[in-house]
């Protein structure tokens, strides 16, 4: 996701640093506690702009969304939204605006991350994002595409029983390698399809930035939802 300078870039990250964990590794196995409650956690990685994971933690307040983007000019727009939602609750004078699910649901890492189970203990997670993925087409970097079987197994090390991994994405050939990546790992697909939008999957209905642009240009989003 390419972006444009942004000038006082660092000093915009600071203003907003309420909602990053800036040691997301000392955070490991005390996720709730940061959250304040015990709701279940959820994670996109490489959440970009955060148009998806912002729906969905406005749509889902009892639940808690870690946003994790390496890009610190396209997560500031992430940010930005969520600030936004926030003082929208605060000018309502919404005290309870958390239980409303107008804020405080939602906490970002602004990293590349690498093993997932340096950040989040064992059973910490319910569910796990991966939207419009880099593709990384060479050969020689499949271990850095983040549907790689070693990746999808630290998943399901950090995930509760019986939780799941969502993946879209527009790129065939990236599909078709989640596909043999999954079968390598042994895991159970439940739901599937190359034209999401055509489909009845409730994953059709929260989209990300890429999704709107990619269906914009009439292009088929490949799906699949997997289990453990
Ligand atoms: C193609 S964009 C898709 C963004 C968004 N999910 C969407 O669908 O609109 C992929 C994003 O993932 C980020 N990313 C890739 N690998 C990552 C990693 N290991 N940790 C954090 N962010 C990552 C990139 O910086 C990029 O912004």
């Amino acid at each position: 996701m390419r972006q444009r300078k942004i000038k006082d870039l660092d000093c915009k990250l600071q203003n907003l640093s309420e909602f990053i964990v800036s040691e997301p590794e000392a955070a490991r196995g005390k996720w709730n506690e940061i959250f304040g409650n015990n709701n279940p956690i959820f994670v996109e990685i490489g959440c970009g702009k955060g148009q998806f994971i912002n729906a969905h933690s406005m749509l889902y307040p009892n639940r808690n969304y870690v946003g994790i983007e390496g890009q610190d000019s396209v997560i500031l727009r992430a940010l930005e939204k969520t600030a936004a939602t926030e003082s929208r609750a605060k000018q309502l004078n919404c005290d309870d605006s958390r239980e409303k699910g107008l804020s405080g649901n939602i906490m970002y890492i602004n990293k590349f991350v690498g093993d997932i189970t340096e950040i989040f203990a064992s059973r910490e997670l319910c569910g796990v994002y991966l939207n419009f993925s880099d593709p990384w087409p060479k050969d020689r970097h499949a271990k850095r595409r983040l549907m790689h079987v070693d990746r999808l197994r630290s998943y399901f090390r950090v995930l509760e029983e019986n939780s799941f991994v969502e993946i879209k994405t527009d790129n065939e050939e990236l599909f078709e390698f989640a596909l043999m990546q999954i079968k390598e790992g042994g895991h159970f697909i439940e739901e599937i399809t190359r034209d999401l939008k055509a489909s009845e999957f409730k994953a059709k209905n929260i989209t990300t930035e890429y999704e709107d642009k990619f269906m914009l240009e009439g292009k088929n989003i490949n799906y699949v939802k997997i289990r453990a």
